[in-house]
């Protein structure tokens, strides 16, 4: 293992970074109406009335926000695709489903701020002339679905929501709606087919949500961070929220770091920060030796730990030039003596779990193949040959499954045997890991 020092915050955290998206976090109730408006609440979507539909997307377009549930597609241009005049009923999506290993922002977001995220959509609702939008929230998440919930009625009661919005003309409503607790819920296309009451399974892409969404509609979905965002860029300006991150990857995010650090948790940063950063300064360092970091959520392919890495700055570009993504930026350190295929068997597993077996890449793929050669793995009755069965068969369903889940399961497959195939070979030599008390599973 490469030894690494901390050093003092430098590059990202300078004078133009501004705290927002958690600023209200941990203050006395800051999941009520009295308390948002206390803290200027509400006057950003009035700001937006000023301006009108169509300056609103040009300013989201120009803040250069890219969407924070991992796909990290720019938000503005994705407003931009929603048909003008077409006369039909547009709709709106909050993607509140985050169930990806790893992610854990939008869970505090829902809890402690509800009112940031409806004005949020109420901004965008405006922009994109949609009088309806829906909250999905994932099943686990009660508290988040009380606080919405409360926070609805709160907003209905005070002419935020309904007809007529605070005088402007424009109607908006919008309403909650608990998933079962289901991954594949957060694919935007089996997401609306939840909505609609039907089974959870992915649509074909195209049509696009903003040609045909939820019940034929023009739709726009979007992750809660994303719409989080919007009241500041809208406060504060296009300008100010692109003056921070990096040259293409603008703003602030709420980063999340799991694994053996003093501190684990959710962190507000300018893209741009490094994984050194967020590892030392914020997390308060590690507490045992790591080999590894997963840079974005379970998905996204794991990455060495060394100084290079620790230096990369955390942002789409520079974290794809390392051959991982950014993802939802949940960061999450497996230790030294972790088992390295028990620990990818972890993430198989879940995957296969959450594989809605739609499509037979990865119904059979994962939920059958992937996850019977981890387990034989695991238990000591690996073969000769089974590292490159798993690289073949990953190479079988790469890009060939109906959406981005069974690629989900491949991030942690392919680079741990790129990073670890030493670990893997021994494994298979000797039936057991060199780690044996760390493999938790193996015993299971
Ligand atoms: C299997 C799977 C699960 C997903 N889960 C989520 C999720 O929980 N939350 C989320 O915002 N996006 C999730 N996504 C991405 C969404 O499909 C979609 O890209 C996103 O909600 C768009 O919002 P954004 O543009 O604001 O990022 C998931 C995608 C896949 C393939």
């Amino acid at each position: 293992m490469t030894m690494t020092t901390p050093r003092p915050i430098t590059s990202a955290l300078d004078a133009r970074f501004k705290p927002t998206l958690y600023a209200r976090v941990g203050k006395e109730n800051s999941f009520t109406l009295e308390s948002y408006r206390a803290d200027g609440g509400y006057e950003a979507v009035q700001r937006a009335f000023a301006l009108g539909p169509d300056p609103v997307i040009d300013e989201m377009k120009k803040s250069g926000l890219r969407g924070r549930g991992g796909a990290g597609f720019p938000t503005g241009l994705k407003w931009s695709f929603m048909p003008l005049k077409d006369g039909r009923q547009h709709y709106l999506i909050c993607n509140a489903d985050e169930s990806e290993p790893g992610s854990f922002k939008d869970r505090y977001l829902l809890t402690e701020d509800p009112h940031q995220l409806i004005e949020g959509m109420l901004i965008a609702g405006f922009a994109m002339r949609a009088s309806i939008g829906y909250i999905y929230i994932r099943g686990e998440y009660v508290l988040g679905a009380e606080r919405i919930d409360a926070a609805i009625a709160e907003a209905r009661a005070a002419g935020l929501l309904g007809k007529n919005v605070l005088g402007s003309g424009f109607d908006f409503d919008l309403f909650l709606h608990r998933g079962a607790g289901a991954y594949i819920c957060g694919e935007e296309t089996a997401l609306m087919n939840s909505l609609e009451g039907l089974r959870a399974n992915p649509r074909l892409k195209p049509p696009f949500p903003a040609a045909s969404g939820i019940y034929n509609l023009p739709t726009t979905i979007n992750n809660v961070e994303s719409f989080c965002a919007a009241p500041h860029i809208l406060r504060y300006g296009a300008d100010w929220y692109s003056s921070m991150g990096t040259e293409k990857s603008k703003g602030n995010k709420l980063f999340q770091i799991s694994g053996p650090v003093a501190r684990p948790g959710v962190f507000e940063l300018p893209l741009g920060a490094t994984f050194r950063e967020i590892i030392y300064d914020f997390a308060g360092g590690p507490l045992e030796p790591i080999k590894a970091i997963i840079p974005g959520g379970s998905s996204t392919p794991m990455m060495p730990w060394n100084d290079a890495i620790l230096d990369t700055p955390m942002d789409y570009e520079a974290i794809g030039a390392q051959g991982s993504m950014l993802g939802t930026g949940g960061v999450i350190l497996i230790p030294q003596d972790y088992c390295i295929v028990n620990a990818t068997w972890n993430l198989v597993r879940f995957y296969a779990h959450e594989s809605c077996g739609k499509c037979t890449p990865c119904r059979e793929g994962i939920g059958s193949w992937m996850t019977k050669i981890y387990e034989k793995l695991v238990r000591g009755g690996g073969k000769p040959g089974d590292v490159e069965l798993i690289l073949d068969m990953s190479d079988n369903i790469a890009g060939k499954s109906f959406c981005a889940l069974a690629d989900a399961c491949l991030g942690p497959v392919v680079s741990s045997i790129k990073l670890f195939r030493d670990e893997y070979d021994y494994l298979i030599a000797n039936g057991k890991s060199q780690y044996g008390g760390r493999s938790r599973w193996a015993e299971e």
